[in-house]
């Protein structure tokens, strides 16, 4: 018997409410194997009432897979709260935003370059870590969260709150997922424009009951229009990542999207740029890297505006086919996860 034995057993074991199984959401750490006996720590990032059955739920899992061997399961229950602090200040509308800790927009110059593959799959690790996540897809016009996360023709509930009508956001893979996609019939291109489309965007944002987050994300639509500019204007972000691949084209775009977050009366940091399509490594040549759209583009963006490069992203084709399939690749542990986990992480050092 293995740890990595042990370890797949308990993938079986699922959070009945966050609907991903413990080891994706980071649960589960310290798997021992001593004779007739198996020890780990089970990792609630808050209080949890159904702590108790989800123990129960892993006992019974580990003793049906090794029926023959008499063992002994015992489960450390810990509770390490990893809340961040919260700073932004709120103004009247933005009661939604509450407990939320920190907002942070993912943006693009230019569609296409990968902000929503970006934004999901951030999201997805920093709940991996142990953080409570939500994302707002707010792309009007290609929203993408529903296909990425395979929630496509989920319904969210409408609360009344104090006379308010709020959108319950959908929960899987450890994150609270909303998405103006949820409210077109599927297959049917949303052409919203002018103040309908950012009247819209701002509810994917501020009518959903959140409840208590570290972190919100938004997926905003590509572009620095006026839709872009009253979003960013009314919605207490806390720093925003820009999304562009290495290509000249999209680059100038970036050039307008710096400029926009640094407006005088904008005025939001930017956290820093994160590289897409960085390079492509064919799987049978690994230590080969091909600059397909160009090499080391946000590099001089970088050094222009000041801000950090946060991370570098290959092409990669199980990218692409786990955002295609609704099962991102920053649940698994591959390779190709990395990037990601390495994004999350620089991403909550900057919080922290
Ligand atoms: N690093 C990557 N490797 C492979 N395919 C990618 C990568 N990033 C994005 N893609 C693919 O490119 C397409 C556009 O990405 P998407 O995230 O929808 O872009 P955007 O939100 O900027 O329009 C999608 O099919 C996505 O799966
Ligand atoms: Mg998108």
């Amino acid at each position: 018997m293995t740890q990595k034995q042990i370890e797949d057993v308990l993938r079986s074991v699922m959070h009945p409410v966050k609907e991903a199984d413990i080891v994706t959401l980071g649960m589960v750490e310290d798997i021992k194997i001593e004779e007739g006996k198996i020890r780990f720590k089970l990792v609630f990032p808050s209080p949890d009432a159904l702590s108790g059955s989800i123990k129960q739920s892993c006992e019974a899992a580990i003793k049906n897979a090794f029926p023959s061997e008499n063992l002994k399961v015992s489960i450390l229950e810990l509770v390490r709260e990893r809340k961040i602090a919260k700073k932004a200040h709120l103004e009247l509308g933005q009661e939604a935003l509450v407990n939320v800790g920190h907002i942070i927009a993912v943006a693009s110059g230019k569609g296409g370059v990968g902000k929503s593959t970006v934004a999901v799959n951030l999201a997805i690790a920093l709940a991996r870590e142990g953080f409570r996540v939500g994302l707002a897809d707010a792309d009007v016009y290609g929203p993408s969260v529903p296909k990425m996360t395979a929630t496509e023709g989920a319904q969210p509930v409408i609360e009344d709150e104090g006379g308010k009508e709020m959108i319950v956001p959908i929960e899987k893979y450890g994150v609270k997922w909303m998405s103006i996609g949820y409210f077109a019939e599927a297959g049917q291109p949303l052409i919203w424009r002018g103040p309908m489309a950012s009247n819209a965007l701002k509810q994917m944002v501020l009518q959903v009951k959140w409840g208590e987050l570290d972190f919100l994300l938004i997926d905003l639509p590509p572009g620095t229009g006026d839709i872009h500019i009253s979003i960013v204007h009314d919605i207490p972000l806390s720093g925003a990542i820009v999304v562009s691949t290495p290509q000249a084209v999209a680059l100038a775009d970036v050039e307008k999207g710096v400029n926009m977050f640094r407006n005088k009366d904008i005025n939001k940091p930017i956290l820093g740029f994160v590289e897409n399509m960085a390079w492509f490594t064919p799987e049978e040549l690994p230590e080969n890297k091909y600059y397909i759209f160009g090499k080391d583009g946000c590099k001089a963006m970088s050094e222009k505006f000041d801000i950090p490069v946060l991370a570098q992203i290959p092409i990669v084709q199980s990218i692409r086919e786990s955002g295609d399939n609704g099962s991102p690749v920053a649940l698994t542990d591959r390779a190709d996860s990395h990037a990601f986990r390495k994004l999350a992480r620089k991403i909550i050092d900057m919080h922290a």
